[in-house]
């Protein structure tokens, strides 16, 4: 069936027409609203360049822009990150060639199990979606990285080294970040939640392929959606796609070389009391150039209820908590329900 093959298969086999199953309703499709706009609008994200935000003298400025990139878009880039280039590359890489092994091989990580340490897949949410998306996936979760490295594929040979290098990588900067989102939140940083995050944290990675798609403009890489956790870095590679909802449109992010893409998660959203906010985003698909991603999930644990941080309610000077308590359970119902986008779901339950 075409669940069990992908988009990769599909694209590969040489298809000049989109099979029914991918094409959206036209008030779906990415072009939809767009015509009292200009379809191309571009934004180059604010950067937020962590040389400077390791530099003493100039931590506070970098954490105004933080601030505001979180506060204003949910979304920032994030350049002069230190992370080894040759990680970067590396993941970037092996990611490519994970997606070039025969069918066969990339086929044995498929699992209908969402928890599941790996998992190879098609689409969005499989079991869900009426229309299918125009993308290939592979799961990783990367928490305990040390035990779950062995679930991971073996082939290609060097992606559980090249992987576990990027996702060590990649935390690493999540706690950093998150540092200093505590700290231009003003929320005493030492302890607290960044010391729940030390000594746990829930941390999982999709390496994304979209391959050329023949009618990109009835089909979406990934549909409108929110994410979950706290905060989520994505790598792309030099093929636009990722698009962000910014006053009411749609804005392609321009890629740039080398940074990471960061965007606010719902966890966050809560745990700031709304002042940071987890925005929509969706990949648009092309004709000609297949794009590859990868985005890492960072999170407290999957059993840690997230509420406002206490310093940051204060009902008697004007500050009143905006999201009840919510637990993984109270989440999946959430997303579950009849539109998963909507967050007054969170706000109005409190
Ligand atoms: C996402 O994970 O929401 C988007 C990743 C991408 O840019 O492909
Ligand atoms: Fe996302």
């Amino acid at each position: 069936s075409i669940l069990m093959k992908g988009v990769r298969h599909l694209s590969d086999s040489g298809i000049t027409r989109l099979p029914d199953r991918y094409v959206l309703p036209a008030p779906d499709r990415p072009g939809a609203g767009l015509a009292t706009t200009t379809s191309t609008s571009r934004v180059k994200l604010p950067v937020v360049d962590l040389a400077r935000l390791r530099d003493p003298s100039q931590r506070a400025a970098v954490l105004q822009t933080l601030d505001a990139a979180c506060r204003g878009y949910g979304f920032f880039q994030v350049v002069n990150h230190g992370v080894d280039g040759a990680v970067i590359a590396g993941m970037r890489d092996v990611a490519r060639r994970f997606f070039e092994l025969p069918l066969p091989e990339r086929a044995r990580y498929m699992s209908p199990d969402v928890r599941a340490a790996v998992r190879y897949g098609t689409s969005f949410n499989q079991a869900k979606d009426a229309v299918l998306c125009w993308r290939d996936f592979l799961k990783l979760v990367c928490h305990p990285l040390r035990d779950v490295v062995a679930a991971w594929p073996r082939e290609p040979a060097d992606l559980r080294d090249v992987a576990s290098g990027y996702a060590a990588a990649s935390h690493g900067l999540f706690m950093e970040l998150m540092e200093a989102a505590l700290q231009a939140l003003g929320i005493a940083a030492d302890g607290g939640v960044l010391g729940e995050l030390a000594a746990g944290s829930s941390h999982m990675m999709t390496v994304n392929c979209y391959p050329a798609c023949p009618q990109p403009e009835l089909t979406l890489g990934m549909p409108a959606h929110s994410d979950y956790g706290l905060f989520t870095f994505v790598l792309q590679d030099h093929v636009e796609g990722l698009q962000v909802m910014h006053g009411g449109r749609w804005l392609t992010v321009d890629p740039i070389p080398g940074s990471f893409v960061v965007n606010v998660g719902d966890h966050l959203e809560i745990y700031s009391n709304g002042a940071y906010k987890s925005v929509l985003h969706r990949v648009r698909v092309n004709s000609t150039r297949p794009r590859i991603s990868v985005a890492s999930f960072h999170s407290l644990p999957a059993e840690r209820v997230v509420g406002p941080a206490p310093e940051l309610v204060d009902e008697a000077a004007g500050k009143p908590r905006r999201y009840m308590d919510t637990d993984f359970a109270t989440f999946l119902a959430y997303l579950a329900s009849a539109d998963g986008k909507d967050k007054t779901f969170l706000q109005s339950r409190m």
